[in-house]
């Protein structure tokens, strides 16, 4: 695996395999990678002939300055993983390299950002297109692959890449979740054990919620996650929605649309922790 730090390193050794006719993956993180993370690089190993791995931490999505200073960091335990799971390339960029001037660029994702974590995050998902569009212009990757956790990132991103017609194909992979059911997130790092055996309890209620479907209205089941949730003294909630899986507008009905999806924040002491579940999928 090669580690690269600078944007001409990496277009260079890029540009020399599209020319061979290679296939390029790209997995965006911010490291302090974990199992999920490992996924989406053997599914990228797998479909493509080399695999990029980008690690930044990006500041320009973090709008909580002490949750930036906080996030977990283990570069060389990740470059280790990298390699282990295939990686052809590490991208290791420092902030002077990605913003050697500050990017005032706005996106505007209409509804897909004027709800759940685009209310609580302000100007958050204006962070991630400003980084995740400067990676796909330097990477110009076949394929992208994001976590499933991170829904609306997910359908933000597809958006980004259509109005910027940037032919990339996105592609999203399904949450992995530790033994307990807690979607595993580089933030359970900051947990302690009982704040993780309380964390789990949010999958727990997730999967209790989805037996409900058959029986009770979208509102009934959000009453039913709120009141669990609100119910444990070590957990906040932020919010819980359940949304049209395209448009991530709420619904009312389960028939209002063909993929239905719950999306959940909950503090675990300081830790924010998102997670979500597929009621109904269209496919
Ligand atoms: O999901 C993440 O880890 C980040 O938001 C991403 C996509 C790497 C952009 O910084």
């Amino acid at each position: 695996m090669q580690v690269i730090k600078t944007k001409n390193q990496l277009s260079l050794i890029l540009t020399e395999e599209r020319s061979k006719g290679c296939n390029i993956g790209l997995v965006p993180t911010m490291g302090a990678l974990h199992q999920g993370h490992i996924s989406l690089i053997e599914r990228c190993v797998q479909e493509n002939d080399i695999c990029v791995c980008s690690l930044f931490v990006n500041p320009s999505q973090f709008n909580d300055k002490n949750d930036l200073i906080k996030y977990p960091r283990q570069p060389e335990k990740d470059a280790q993983l990298l390699r282990e799971a295939g990686c052809s390339i590490l991208f290791m960029p420092d902030e002077q390299e990605m913003y050697p001037e500050q990017d005032t660029r706005v996106f505007n994702f209409g509804q897909l950002e004027e709800v759940m974590e685009g209310v609580y995050r302000k100007g958050h998902f204006n962070g991630v297109a400003q980084i995740v569009s400067k990676l796909f212009d330097i990477v110009q990757p076949n394929k992208a692959y994001f976590g499933q956790k991170d829904f609306q990132q997910l359908a933000v991103v597809r958006k980004m890449v259509e109005q910027l017609s940037m032919g990339i194909e996105i592609i999203s992979c399904p949450i992995v979740r530790e033994k307990s059911g807690l979607a595993m997130s580089s933030r359970n790092a900051l947990l302690t054990l009982e704040q993780k055996e309380k964390a789990a309890l949010i999958s727990k209620y997730l999967i209790e919620s989805f037996t409900f479907v058959s029986t009770k209205t979208p509102a009934e089941v959000t009453g039913f996650v709120k009141k669990s949730i609100n119910a444990e003294p070590m957990l906040r909630l932020e919010y819980f929605e359940i949304v049209d899986g395209t448009t991530l507008q709420g619904i009312h009905d389960w028939t209002d649309a063909s993929c239905v999806v719950g999306c959940i924040a909950v503090y675990c002491g300081s830790v924010r922790l998102i997670d979500n579940i597929v009621y109904k999928n269209a496919d």
